[in-house]
């Protein structure tokens, strides 16, 4: 008979942004000639660069024809793509990283979920809290946690490292010692971002304990401030005990084309084996590579061209940002991040707890955002808006709420 994989059952409630979706459908249905301004789930709205564009058509016509067919693209990515990645985001930073140390994917959101299956289930996690959902309910499925606890809104032997205002949202070292620590820069949901004399210290702790940082550079494209580490490996001794994320969705724009990767270097080794071939199996066995056409678009981020209008569509969205930073400043909220990254953290008003503000400013301004505590319990009281709207919208939505 067959049984399912009970660690399942133990999963919170659903998803968070198919709880948010569903309040946003009932209260339409209910009240369908409120115009509802949506800055609540991280998507993008601004089109395909030129270049981008201008790639993928190319590379259509290519599929078109059998002199530059190609089928199942290379495991670990094509080298045109995997050699631009490495120039460009790692060698030019004075970052040593090596084409053959990277791995193509649809996306970040796959690496980050699937990562832990190379690691024992013995291994005790550590999270920052608030945190992105998936690194925890990816530990979720695969057994490494204990049951939920409904009472502090936690998973049992999971470690969370509290992020709050005080500490700039930036997790101080656990009591307990984790195997494996999650971190995320700059940061989604708090918008906050880490130094790198911090994530340095962060590298030297793994270093000493033996554990593995899983780093998530999801949004490394939004950093705006100088001395901002862009990368892990920029900090030393990072090649013995990180493996670093990225993305093309917020950086491009491909939340619709899919395309990310993972950065695992030859040094960084567990009990003796290297990790790059664990993911290099698991990849092999579980993967049949990013779609030729999308690696193509990849390539084209890094031209010249590409570079220049993403950047402008990166200004684009930060001008959002900062339009909603400085418009709920004047409304007199408290409010972080939306400097180096394009979310928006801010303190809910009157000890609202954050589902009670989603569904007030659902209710009263017809904006939707993100409930904090959707991210963990270090979240209540705190609220997400994202850059990732359009200007028009963006500037409507914080009228109406300036206007409560
Ligand atoms: C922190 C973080 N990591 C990863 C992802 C997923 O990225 P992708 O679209 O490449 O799967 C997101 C998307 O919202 C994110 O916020």
């Amino acid at each position: 008979m067959a049984k399912i994989n009970e660690n399942y059952l133990k999963l919170a409630g659903n998803y968070l942004f198919s709880t948010v979706g569903r309040k946003i459908r009932e209260y339409q249905e209910t009240h369908p000639q409120a115009e509802v301004i949506r800055l609540g789930i991280g998507d993008v709205t601004q089109p395909i660069a030129p270049s981008v564009i201008n790639s993928l058509h190319t590379a259509v016509d290519e599929m078109g024809k059998a002199e530059t067919f190609r089928g199942y693209a290379p495991d670990l990515g094509y080298d045109f793509l995997r050699e631009v990645i490495a120039r460009k985001d790692y060698q030019e930073r004075g970052c040593s990283i090596s084409p053959d140390e990277i791995f193509v994917s649809d996306g970040a959101k796959c690496d980050c979920g699937n990562i832990q299956e190379i690691f024992s289930t013995d291994n005790v996690i550590a999270v920052c809290d608030p945190v992105y959902p998936v690194y925890v309910d990816s530990n979720v499925m695969a057994g490494r946690t204990g049951v939920y606890d409904e009472s502090l809104q936690c998973y049992r032997n999971v470690i969370y490292m509290p992020c709050t205002a005080e500490n700039g949202f930036v997790p101080e070292f656990p009591e307990q010692t984790p195997d494996l620590i999650y971190l995320c820069y700059p940061n989604n949901p708090t918008g906050a971002v880490i130094r790198k004399d911090q994530l340095q210290s962060w590298v030297d702790y793994a270093l000493a304990h033996g554990s593995v940082i899983l780093y998530d550079a999801a949004y490394e494209a939004y950093i705006s401030e100088p001395d901002i580490p862009h990368s892990i490996f920029e900090c030393r001794g990072a090649r013995e005990c990180a493996i670093e994320f990225r993305s093309f969705s917020k950086t491009a724009g491909f939340t619709g084309l899919r395309l990310g990767f993972t950065v695992i270097p030859k040094d960084l080794k567990v009990m003796g084996t290297s990790l790059w071939s664990l993911w290099a199996r698991r990849h092999g066995t579980k993967y049949n590579g990013a779609p030729y056409i999308i690696q193509r678009a990849g390539e084209a981020v890094y031209s010249e061209e590409g570079r220049k209008q993403i950047l402008q569509q990166i200004a684009y969205y930060m001008g959002n940002a900062k339009y909603i930073y400085e418009g709920l400043k004047e409304a007199g909220y408290t409010v972080y991040g939306g400097v180096n990254a394009p979310y928006i953290w801010l303190h809910t008003p009157k000890d609202m707890t954050s589902w009670e503000f989603f569904d007030y400013l659902l209710s009263e301004a017809n904006v939707a955002g993100t409930p904090g505590s959707g991210f963990g319990p270090g979240g209540e009281h705190y609220f997400r808006l994202t850059a990732f709207g359009s200007r028009e919208n963006t500037i409507r939505a914080i009228k109406r709420i300036q206007k409560l």
